[in-house]
């Protein structure tokens, strides 16, 4: 019997990482992408020899035209794929109005063009063979305005809703679609150089962070439960419903305190 084969994008690290652990743990072959070529040969090489699995290694940067045709061009050579996981993104800090937007069509491209195109890379084979599924990494942040990372909300936002209106089109299909909304979680996120001014892990309390073994690890037990919302954590589940019922706006006003341009 062969292995059921899985492609993660932003394996490199966090979220994407302890993804690729879990499923080699389960005997999935993989597809791990990034550009930093040392972590993921790192991860491919500890996998290999522990679970004996194979794990293709793809270095592609997800803002570029080739980066994300590379990715399509795999995924078109490798049928057999049974789980797409758009995992790649990276956050921004600051009012909109005062950054240029080039950083910002780097996010859209990563997070929206990026899943956009490599789902619809995947789902044509899925379809045939009645089975797989696609989990697109959002935030909580989805579910609410968030003065401060407006592009960031916008972007997975977009993945909230693409996400379920895939999913209500491939009812019946086998094919199942998550979205996968973590809060705080403990990766290289809040390491980059955007958010190096400030101390993110000082600012934010201890009980509102999850780890990234954890958030991967409900992700996976709810695709098995076919749900297609996977809020990890209490806490973060109450911080999606407080925004998906309109509530959020008053976690927005204090946002919105700290993140505004100065009156005149
Ligand atoms: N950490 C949090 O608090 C948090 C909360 C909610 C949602 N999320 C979401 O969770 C997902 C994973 O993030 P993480 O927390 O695990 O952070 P992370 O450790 O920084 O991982 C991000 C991954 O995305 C990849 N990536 C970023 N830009 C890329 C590009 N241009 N091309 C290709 N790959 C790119 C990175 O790979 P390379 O650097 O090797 O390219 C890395 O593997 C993201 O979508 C993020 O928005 C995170």
């Amino acid at each position: 019997m062969t292995n059921e084969l899985a492609l993660i994008t932003g394996a490199s690290s966090g979220i994407g990482a302890a993804f690729a652990r879990q499923l080699a743990e389960r005997k999935v072959d993989l597809c791990i992408t990034g550009r930093r070529v040392e972590n993921l040969e790192s991860i491919a090489a500890e996998l290999r020899e522990k679970h004996k699995v194979r794990v293709d290694v793809l270095v592609a940067d997800l803002v570029t035209n080739d980066g994300i045709g590379k990715v399509e061009a795999w995924i078109r050579s490798n049928p057999s794929l049974s789980l797409l996981i758009n995992n790649a993104g990276f956050g921004t800090r600051g009012l909109f109005a005062n950054k240029p937007s080039g950083k910002y069509q780097e996010m859209i491209t990563v997070h929206i063009t990026a899943a956009m195109r490599l789902t619809s890379a995947a789902l044509p084979e899925m379809i045939k063979a009645q089975r797989g599924a696609v989990i697109n990494v959002s935030s909580v942040t989805a579910f609410m305005p968030l003065a401060g990372n407006a592009v960031y909300a916008g972007t997975k936002s977009f993945l909230n809703a693409f996400t379920q209106s895939l999913s209500f089109e491939l009812k019946n299909t086998g094919v199942k679609m998550q979205l996968l909304a973590p809060g705080f979680t403990y990766s290289d996120f809040h390491k980059r150089p955007d958010y190096s001014k400030t101390n993110t892990y000082d600012v934010i309390p201890k009980f509102m962070w999850m780890n990234a073994d954890d958030v991967a690890r409900t992700s996976l037990r709810d695709l098995e439960r076919n749900k297609l919302f996977c809020i990890p954590g209490t806490l973060n589940k109450l911080i999606a419903f407080a925004g998906r019922s309109g509530l959020a706006a008053l976690g927005s006003k204090v946002m919105a305190r700290r993140y505004k341009m100065p009156s005149k």
